[in-house]
């Protein structure tokens, strides 16, 4: 037991090389890993801030976090009200004559599939419903670590079942693997890593007790309860402005878990499939985050254009295009000669359906292509006519 409690140790102490060589879930083909980005917040629990120090001195972020996709990415069949979108539900695969469904049992959901005796229980379902949510079955393998598999069906926008994404096919396969796909311990830690704020692990069990769910305040804001601390004491300020750093530096760390441009090797081509999955990936690539510094305000003022200029990491995204629009405006716009306006339509038109379209990936889900560029599809005049005229 000692030896392979060490060697999960080693395991945990090797964890930023082996992160380096691993596949993760959205991982395809063309994205190859450099760099090993920690992914997991492995250190102890009192450095861990939820709104609960925060609340007393900025009650408003706290409330509008609380109910914010980020808050809510990840939660317990017990608790939340995410396990609703499978209990006493099924779904067949097209194409299948497989018939899996769902029933909370005492507080954990039950995975039954059709050409199986025994069922499966599981405990945690990722993702905050607004785009999608899968169970993921943990369990301790033979070596004491825990591993994972993620359930091959996910509970869409709206209610709707179907396949988790890349798992369009069903795997083909006996017993426990017939439910989805298999993710290493490694693999499991990353899961719950970038969707939870603490992530204690133990000889290589994650200590699902002290899991805290859902990224919380101390995930995006360093060493904040030292600064309800020092504010306590009537202290000043010494906390670090995420407003105040650079725009690379921001949009790598909401990349820490959408992902870094640094972390995609080779030439980026914007019709790589795989783009519009990571925001800060397409937007670093657009002449418009690029040339940011070209830009000045009315004041002199660079004007500042990263992720916060459209998404407010406490709320969820504002759906109307307007909003955004009026974002591109602050520098494309004719009050400010010295930047282009575009040259196929009106400052009013909504720029995001042509420039930042809403890509599906897989029959559910869409994302939002952030490489703000000339579209190559209208290159062809009768396409540009026939989408202005919509
Ligand atoms: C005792 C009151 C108090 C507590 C508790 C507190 N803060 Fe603050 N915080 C302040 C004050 C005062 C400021 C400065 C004025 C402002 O921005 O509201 C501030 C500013 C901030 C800023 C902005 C820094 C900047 O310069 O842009 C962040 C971020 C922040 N707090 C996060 C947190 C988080 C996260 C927690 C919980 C772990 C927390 N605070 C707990 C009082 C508090
Ligand atoms: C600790 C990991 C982590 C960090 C850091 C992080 N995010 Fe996220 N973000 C997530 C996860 C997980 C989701 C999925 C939420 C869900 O389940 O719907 C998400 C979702 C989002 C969404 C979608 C919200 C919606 O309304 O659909 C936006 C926008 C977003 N993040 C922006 C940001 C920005 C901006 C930053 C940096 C300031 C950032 N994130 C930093 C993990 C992270
Ligand atoms: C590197 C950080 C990271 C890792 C590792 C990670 N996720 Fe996510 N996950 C995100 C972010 C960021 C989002 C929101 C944007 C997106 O969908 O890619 C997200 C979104 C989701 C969603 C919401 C639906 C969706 O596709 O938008 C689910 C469900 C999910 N992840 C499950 C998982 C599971 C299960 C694992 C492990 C097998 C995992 N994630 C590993 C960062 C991560
Ligand atoms: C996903 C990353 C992320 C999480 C999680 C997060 N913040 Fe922030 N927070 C930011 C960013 C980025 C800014 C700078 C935004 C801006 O200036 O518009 C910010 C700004 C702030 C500010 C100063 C801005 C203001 O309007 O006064 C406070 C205070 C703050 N956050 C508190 C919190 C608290 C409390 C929590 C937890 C309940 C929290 N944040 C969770 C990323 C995050
Ligand atoms: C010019 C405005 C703008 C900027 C800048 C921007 N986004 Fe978005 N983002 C959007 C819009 C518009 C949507 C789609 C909103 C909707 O569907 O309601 C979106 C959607 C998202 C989503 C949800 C999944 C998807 O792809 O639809 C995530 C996650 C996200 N953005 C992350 C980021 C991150 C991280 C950054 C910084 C690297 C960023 N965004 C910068 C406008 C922006
Ligand atoms: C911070 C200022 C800024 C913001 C905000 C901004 N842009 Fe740009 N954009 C630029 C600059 C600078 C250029 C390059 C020089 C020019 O055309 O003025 C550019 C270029 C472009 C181009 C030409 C790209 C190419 O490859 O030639 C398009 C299209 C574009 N922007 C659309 C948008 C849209 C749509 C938005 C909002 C979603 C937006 N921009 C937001 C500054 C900005
Ligand atoms: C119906 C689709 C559509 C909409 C809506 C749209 N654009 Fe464009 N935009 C295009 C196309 C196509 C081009 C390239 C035209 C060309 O090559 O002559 C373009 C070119 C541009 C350019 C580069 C112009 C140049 O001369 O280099 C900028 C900047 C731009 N758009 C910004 C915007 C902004 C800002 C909005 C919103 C106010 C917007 N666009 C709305 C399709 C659109």
């Amino acid at each position: 037991m000692i030896k392979t409690c060490l060697h999960a140790v080693v395991l945990l102490l090797l964890f930023a090389v082996v992160a380096a060589t691993l596949l993760p879930r959205h991982d395809t083909a063309v994205m190859r890993q450099k760099v090993a980005p920690p992914r997991a917040f492995l250190g102890e629990a009192d450095q861990l801030a939820t709104a609960a120090a925060c609340v007393d001195c900025h009650q408003e972020i706290c409330d509008s976090h609380g109910n914010s996709p980020h808050a809510l990415t990840l939660s317990r069949t017990d608790s939340e009200n995410a396990a609703i979108a499978f209990d006493g539900k099924s779904w067949s695969p097209e194409g299948t004559e497989i018939t899996l469904s769902w029933q909370l049992r005492n507080g954990l959901l039950e995975v039954r599939h059709s050409d199986r005796k025994r069922t499966w229980l599981t405990e945690w379902i990722f993702g905050s419903g607004r785009h999608a949510r899968t169970p993921l079955i943990t369990w301790t393998d033979q070596s004491g670590c825990t591993v994972s598999l993620e359930h091959c069906a996910s509970a869409y926008a709206g209610g709707v079942l179907g396949p988790t994404l890349e798992m369009e096919q069903l795997p083909a396969s006996d017993g426990m693997a017939a439910l989805g796909s298999f993710r290493s311990h490694e693999q499991t830690v990353n899961c719950f890593g970038c969707h939870s704020g603490s992530v204690p692990v133990r000889n290589g069990r994650i200590q699902f007790d002290k899991v805290v769910a859902g990224v919380q305040c101390s995930r995006c804001h360093d060493r904040a309860l030292q600064h309800a601390e020092r504010m306590q004491q009537g202290l000043p300020l010494q906390m670090t402005s995420l407003s105040g750093i650079t725009p690379e530096e921001s949009i790598n760390r909401c990349g820490e878990c959408h992902r870094r441009p640094d972390e995609l090797g080779g030439q980026l081509r914007p019709d790589d499939p795989i783009l519009p999955r990571f925001a800060p990936v397409g937007l670093s690539q657009s002449v418009c985050f690029q040339q940011q510094s070209t830009v000045l305000d009315a004041a002199g003022n660079k004007v500042r254009f990263d992720c916060i200029s459209c998404h407010d990491p406490h709320a969820e995204t504002d759906p109307d295009w307007r909003f955004h629009t009026q974002v591109c405006r602050q520098c494309h716009n004719p009050d400010r000669p010295e930047h282009t306006l575009c040259s196929a339509t009106a400052t009013e038109d909504n720029c995001i359906r042509c420039h930042m379209p809403s890509v599906p990936a897989g029959a559910h889900l869409n994302f939002t292509n952030h490489w703000i560029r000339i579209p190559e599809e209208f290159s062809d005049a009768e396409a540009l006519k026939s989408v202005l005229s919509q």
